[in-house]
């Protein structure tokens, strides 16, 4: 492994030293892992990726009082001080700006293969037994309700709705988790993702089950 990517572990992990489980450096570890095994399959720089991978959630809008642009200041100081070439450090500041799931409006078409594949490897991770836990834990961590039956899932929120909603964990699952299989930009992404989304329908199949006891 070369210095730059273990000096960008050291730093994420000091970074996120008690983050949020579903957004900590155990998140950052699979989102990385995934992004290499995506790779795989693609041309793409793999410096890129990898970089991108690991500094995508640096400084999440959602832990920061919705400051959109302090993930891109801490990870240009930091590759700077790395002395990593200007030009791979515009392509991860782009990578990590357009990444996100509430931005998916707003992003350019011709998106670049290195955030495709950082992009498929986050909402893998978003899915899942793993996303599963990931989304309780967020819930859990919000103070949100599990479910409530007379709350109805929102489609087509926008962008400041979604980031305001207070809405149940289950409803998180039709408003976000299971549109992720289909928003797949590669091959080997979309064979991962569904898998997880067919473990995702089991799981609420037997959880209404459990909750609407007879
Ligand atoms: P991104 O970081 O790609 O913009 P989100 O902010 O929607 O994506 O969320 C990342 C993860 O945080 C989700 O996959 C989910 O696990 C959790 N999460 C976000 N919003 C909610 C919510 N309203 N309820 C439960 N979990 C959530
Ligand atoms: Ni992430």
């Amino acid at each position: 492994m070369n210095n730059i990517i273990q000096n960008t572990i050291q730093f994420v992990k000091e970074k996120l030293e008690g983050a949020e489980a579903g957004h900590d450096w155990f998140h950052i570890e699979r989102v990385w892992k995934l992004s290499k095994k995506i790779a795989k399959s693609e041309n793409c720089n793999l410096e890129v990726v990898e970089l991108s991978a690991l500094l995508h959630d640096i400084a999440d809008p959602k832990f920061h009082n919705g400051n959109e642009t302090l993930a891109l200041k801490i990870s240009r100081e930091f590759l700077e001080k790395q002395n990593v070439d200007e030009e791979i450090i515009r392509k991860v500041l782009f990578v990590i700006q357009n990444i996100s799931f509430k931005n998916r409006g707003e992003v350019p078409q011709d998106l670049p293969i290195e955030l495709k594949i950082v992009q498929d490897a986050d909402r893998i991770d978003a899915i899942g037994a793993i996303g599963i836990g990931r989304t309780f834990n967020f819930g859990g961590f919000k103070n949100n309700l599990m479910y409530h039956p007379d709350l109805k899932p929102q489609l087509n929120m926008s962008k400041d709705e979604y980031k305001k909603s207070n809405g149940t964990t289950i409803n998180h699952f039709y408003e976000k988790l299971l549109l992720l299989k289909d928003l797949m930009n590669t091959v080997e992404g979309k064979k991962i993702a569904e898998e997880r989304h067919d473990f995702m329908l089991i799981f609420l199949d037997q959880f209404f089950k459990e909750w609407n006891v007879d």
